[in-house]
C-alpha cells in the first residue's frame, strides 16, 4: 500500500479526506491482484439446506436496526427492529410496541445504531442477549437471542450522544454508555462559548444482567471532552474500563481543526470497583434526571414505558483512585483490550503508530505516582510509564483492533484502506490485506473477548464505489470476509449490507441455534385483548372507541365481517394469531390505515389503531403469505355516518354471531340478529 510519508503532518480533516480519496482510487486500480481465487468460493459456499457456521450481528447504522447474517455465506437471515419504526413488522406502529420508542423527548421513531455487543459470561460471548446503542437520542437496547426481538430500551440521561456504548463487562454486570458530545449537566441555556466552564462529559454504567431491569447504576462526571469508544478490562484488568476521548482542547467550533491541536489526547482508565466502593460509602450525589425505561412483557407482548427521575452521579474528586488519564496520540478512536487483558490498544486515527499500553505498567505507574500533573483533579499518568510498545508504520488511519486468540492483532486502517495483522509483544507487522474501501470497524467472532474464534475477520467498509452492480447515486455498503486461519490473510467474499454496517459481533451458531422460540404459547398469552379461540372474537363500543378482537388462523379472520363502526370512532383491531406452529405468521392490513400492517407471530396479539375517514366499506386482509388460501384470508368492515342506527355486528353466520354475542355479554351494545345489513 502507498504510505504517505508526511503522515505526521496530516492532521486536519480536509487533508485526511483528500488522502482517502487518492488512495481509494489507487486501490481500485490494483484490486484484481488481491481478488479471491482458487477455492475461495467453496470456503463460503453453504449448500442448500445447510446452515452457516456463525451468526453475525451487523448494526444497521442510520437505519437504527440490526441485520443478522450467516457467516461464511453472508446471507441475510433477519432484520431486528430496535430504535426505528419498521412498517415491515409493524414495530413502533402497533399499539403493543409503541411504548418501546418513548423518551423524554416524546416518541422517537428512529435512531442510529453503532455497536452490537453480545452478552458475556467470564469474558466469553454466551448467546443470551445482544445489546446495541442508539447514538442520537442516547439509548441502549437489549435483544433476546431466543426470539431475536428487542425486549428492553433504556434512555441515557445527562448524555448527548451515546457513541461509546454498549460495551460490556466480562460477565455483563454492566454495559456502558459515554457521551460523545459534552453538554451542560444538567442541560440548560448557556452561551456555547462558555464550553470550558459549563460543558461536561458523562460515563454511564448500566446494570444489564437482569432482563427487564436495566437501569443507570451510576454516572461519572468528567471534563468536557468528546468520549468516543470503550472496552472493559478482563483477566488481570477485570474491574477496569477504558474510554478513549478526543477534543481534550475543549474546542466548541471547527473541531476538525481545533480538536486536533494537542499531540496527545486521553484514554480514561476507570476503576469501577473503586466507583462501587465509593457508592457504598455514600459518596455519590443523587441528581434529578429524567429518562425512560421501556420493557416488552414477554407474556402479554405489551410494552410499558416508565419515567425515571434521578441518577447517582460520582465526581472523581469525591472518589480518588477511580479515574486516571492515559495520554495517547492523537485523537484516539478505538480502545481494544487483548484476550489476556494485559494490552490496551489505541486506534490513534491521526497517529502514525499504533500505541499499546500495558495494564501492569499502568498499575505500577499509579502505585509509583508517575503523573504528569492532572486535568481537573484527574491524575495524568506519564505516557512513557504505561506504554508497552508502538506498532511502527502500520498504515494510515488506524481505527480499531480485534484479536485472533493466537497472539495476533488485526487493525483496520481507514485512510490506507487495509487490514493490518501484527504481533502482540513484538509489535511487528506480519501481513496486510487491502479492503474496498475505507474500512471502519472490523470484526473477528469473539475478537474482543477472552476467547476469540479466530477463523475469519469481517471488514466493515464505509465506501463501496465499484464493488457491485451500480444502483444510482447511493450504493449498498459493503462487508468483506477474510480467512485468517493461516499465516496470510485470504480474501473470500464481498457482500452488501443493509444500512451502515458500523460494527458487528458474531458467535458460533451452535450457541443459540437450538434455543430458538418457535412460537409463543397461546395458553400463556396475557394480552388484555387476546382471543384464544375463534369464538372469542367480537366487537364492543365504549363511547367513540370501538374494540374489535379477532383471531387469525389459516386461512381466515374471525370475525371477518364487521358493522356498526361510525365516522368519528377510534377503532382498535386486536388480532391474535392463534396458530401454534413454527413460522406460521399472519399479517393484518386495512384500507386507508395511516400506520402500517400488523405482523403476528404464532401465539402473539397485535393491535392496530384506525381512524376511518369516510363512510364506506373497507377491506382488510392478511399480508403474510401463509397458505394456499392466503389470498382468501380477508374481510370487510363497514363504516357508517356518525349517529347511524346500524348496530354493532361481527361476523356473517348466525352461529358465529350467537357465539360472539355470548362472548360480548359485557359490551355496551352488541349486535342484533334481526338488524342485519341493509337496515340503516
Ligand atoms: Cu394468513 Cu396469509
Amino acid at each position: 500500500m502507498p504510505i504517505v510519508t508526511k503522515a505526521r503532518e496530516v492532521v486536519i480533516g480536509a487533508l485526511i479526506a483528500a488522502a482517502a480519496g487518492s488512495i481509494m482510487y489507487a486501490c481500485a486500480t490494483t484490486k484484481t491482484t488481491d481478488l479471491a481465487s482458487g477455492d475461495a468460493a467453496s470456503k463460503v459456499y453453504v449448500a442448500p439446506g445447510s446452515y452457516d457456521q456463525y451468526y453475525a450481528f451487523l448494526s444497521g447504522g442510520y437505519n437504527g436496526q440490526i441485520g443478522v447474517y450467516g457467516l461464511p455465506s453472508g446471507r441475510l437471515l433477519k432484520f431486528v427492529s430496535v430504535f426505528s419504526q419498521n412498517p415491515e413488522t409493524g414495530w413502533g406502529y402497533n399499539e403493543e410496541s409503541k411504548p418501546m420508542l418513548q423518551t423524554t423527548y416524546g416518541t422517537i421513531p428512529w435512531d442510529d445504531t453503532h455497536h452490537p455487543e453480545l452478552s458475556q459470561t467470564d469474558g466469553v460471548p454466551d448467546g443470551r442477549w445482544l445489546f446495541i446503542n442508539g447514538n442520537n437520542t442516547p439509548r441502549v437496547a437489549r435483544v433476546d437471542l431466543t426470539t431475536f426481538e428487542t425486549t428492553e430500551i433504556l434512555q441515557i440521561p445527562n448524555s448527548a450522544g451515546g457513541h461509546a456504548s454498549p460495551f460490556t463487562t466480562p460477565s455483563t454486570k454492566y454495559i456502558v454508555s459515554a457521551t460523545r458530545f459534552s453538554v451542560p449537566v444538567p442541560n440548560t441555556d448557556v452561551a456555547i462559548e462558555s464550553y470550558k466552564k459549563n460543558f461536561r462529559g458523562t460515563l454511564s454504567f448500566i446494570t444489564a444482567d437482569q432482563p427487564g431491569k436495566m437501569d443507570i447504576a451510576f454516572q461519572i462526571l468528567l471534563p468536557g471532552f468528546n468520549y468516543d469508544l470503550g472496552h472493559a478490562g478482563k483477566g488481570p484488568s477485570d474491574g477496569w474500563f477504558f474510554f478513549t476521548s478526543y477534543n481534550s482542547e475543549q474546542a466548541n467550533e471547527k473541531l476538525e481543526l481545533n480538536a486536533s491541536q494537542n499531540d496527545k489526547d486521553f484514554i480514561a482508565a476507570v476503576n469501577y470497583r473503586q466507583a462501587e466502593s465509593c457508592l457504598a460509602q455514600g459518596k455519590a450525589r443523587q441528581v434529578a434526571s429524567e429518562y425512560f425505561h421501556n420493557v416488552m412483557d414477554e407474556k402479554s407482548h405489551q410494552a410499558r414505558a416508565e419515567r425515571k427521575t434521578s441518577v447517582r452521579v460520582l465526581d472523581p474528586a469525591a472518589c480518588p483512585g477511580m479515574v486516571y488519564y492515559m495520554p495517547t496520540p492523537k485523537s484516539p478512536h478505538g480502545v481494544d483490550i487483548d484476550p489476556t487483558g494485559e494490552y490496551i490498544v489505541a486506534g490513534g486515527k491521526l497517529a502514525t503508530v499504533i500505541p499499546v499500553h500495558s495494564f501492569s505498567r499502568l498499575q505500577k505507574a499509579i502505585a509509583d505516582k508517575q503523573f504528569d500533573g492532572d486535568v481537573e483533579g484527574i491524575p495524568v499518568v506519564k505516557y512513557a510509564a504505561t506504554i508497552a510498545g508502538e506498532v511502527q508504520k502500520p498504515g494510515l488511519g488506524p481505527l480499531h483492533t480485534e484479536f485472533d486468540g493466537k497472539g495476533n492483532a488485526y487493525t483496520s486502517m481507514f485512510i490506507s484502506s487495509e487490514i493490518v495483522k501484527w504481533k502482540l509483544g513484538t509489535w511487528e507487522v506480519l501481513d496486510r490485506m487491502p479492503v474496498y474501501y475505507s474500512v471502519g470497524h472490523l470484526m473477528i467472532p469473539g475478537g474482543d473477548s477472552k476467547k476469540p474464534w479466530g477463523q475469519y475477520v469481517l471488514s466493515l467498509n464505509k465506501i463501496t464505489k465499484d464493488r457491485y452492480l451500480p444502483t444510482g447515486p447511493e450504493l449498498s455498503q459493503s462487508a468483506q470476509l477474510i480467512d485468517i486461519s493461516g499465516d496470510k490473510m485470504r480474501m473470500l467474499l464481498d457482500f452488501p449490507t443493509i444500512g451502515e454496517p458500523h460494527y458487528a459481533q458474531a458467535l458460533p451458531a451452535a450457541l443459540i441455534r437450538d434455543r430458538q422460540v418457535k412460537f409463543y404459547k397461546l395458553s400463556e398469552n396475557t394480552n388484555a385483548n387476546v382471543v384464544k379461540a375463534e369464538s372469542d372474537g367480537g366487537i364492543t363500543r365504549t363511547g367513540k372507541r370501538v374494540d374489535i378482537k379477532m383471531a387469525a388462523i389459516r386461512s381466515h379472520f374471525a370475525p371477518d365481517n364487521i358493522e356498526g363502526v361510525q365516522l368519528g370512532d377510534t377503532v382498535y383491531f386486536h388480532v391474535t394469531n392463534i396458530e401454534q406452529d413454527w413460522d406460521i405468521v399472519h399479517g393484518f392490513a386495512v384500507l386507508g390505515a395511516e400506520n402500517a400492517e400488523l405482523i403476528m407471530a404464532p401465539g402473539a396479539t397485535r393491535t392496530l389503531k384506525w381512524l376511518p375517514k369516510s363512510p364506506g366499506i373497507y377491506p382488510f386482509y392478511c399480508t403474510d403469505f401463509c397458505s394456499a388460501l392466503h389470498q382468501e384470508m380477508q374481510g370487510y368492515v363497514r363504516v357508517s355516518p356518525a349517529g347511524s342506527a346500524v348496530p354493532l355486528m361481527a361476523n356473517t353466520s348466525k352461529k358465529a354471531m350467537a357465539q360472539i354475542s355470548g362472548a360480548n355479554a359485557d359490551g355496551r351494545r352488541s349486535h342484533d340478529d334481526h338488524a342485519r345489513p341493509g337496515g340503516e
